[in-house]
């Protein structure tokens, strides 16, 4: 593992081990109050149920679980990966009928080939650049052909480094991209881009965020490639 990976496992871990409480509690689960993000989980979950074949569904970086418990909901057989335990105790207590797991996204505890779909919501947002190509290989490693993957983020050009977050004091980077970032790297790891979002920031997001932007992208497969 480089520095660079080590260094941003550490202090992410860490901020969220700090806020995992106060994050559970104040962000509301997106699908409250996002039409688009749900149109986006719908469309996926379609093309994985006609297209993703018998694995399951990963949500990595699944935070407090909500994702997961979303995708449960439309259907899928869903489970959760996230670097922070104190994230995976508060998803396991939110819903204890689901799977929650530690792990990183940049070595996943998965077999090649193994799910039918990934979901990776808001979950590269701390990412430094360097890193994402190691991030979308271990997604396409563990994702079979013709599987979909899911991508929300942050949009725009800028690093900002938080100090204090969610009641908390912790040290956190958070990056904001490029559609064509965020591509670029998709499609370096084998990915093929199949739709975009670009949604104006809502008004619970407005005085502190940007535009949002989901991409949804597939493994190809025979048929496809
Ligand atoms: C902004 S939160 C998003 C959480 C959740 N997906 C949601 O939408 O509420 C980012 C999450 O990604 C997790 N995370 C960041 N880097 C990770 C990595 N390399 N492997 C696993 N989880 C990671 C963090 O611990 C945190 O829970």
């Amino acid at each position: 593992m480089t520095t660079d990976q080590t260094a941003y496992l550490r202090s992410t871990q860490l901020a969220y081990d700090t806020a995992a409480g106060a994050y559970a509690e104040i962000i509301p689960p997106l699908f409250d109050r996002d039409p688009y993000g749900v149109a986006m989980f719908g469309a996926f979950a379609d093309l994985v149920r006609t297209r993703g074949g018998a694995g399951p569904v990963a949500d990595l970086g699944c935070g407090p679980g909500h994702a997961t418990a979303h995708l449960r909901d439309l259907g899928l057989t869903a489970f959760g990966v996230d670097l922070s335990p104190k994230m995976i105790a508060e998803a396991r207590r939110a819903y204890p009928d689901l799977r929650f797991e530690e792990g990183s996204m940049t070595g996943l505890d998965l077999p090649d080939d193994a799910l039918s779909g990934i979901v990776s919501w808001y979950s590269t947002v701390h990412t430094p650049p360097e890193v994402l190509p190691t991030i979308f290989a271990e997604f396409h490693r563990v994702l079979a052909p013709g599987g979909h993957l899911l991508v929300g983020y942050k949009i725009g050009d800028l690093i900002r480094h938080l100090d204090h977050a969610y009641g908390h004091d912790l040290s956190l980077d958070v990056y904001w991209r490029s559609p064509e970032e965020v591509e670029r790297h998709l499609e370096a790891a084998g990915f093929v881009v199949q739709a975009r979002l670009v949604r104006e920031p809502d008004d619970f997001e407005r005085a502190t965020q940007g535009r949002q932007g989901t991409l949804l992208a597939q493994k190809p497969d025979a048929a496809t490639a």
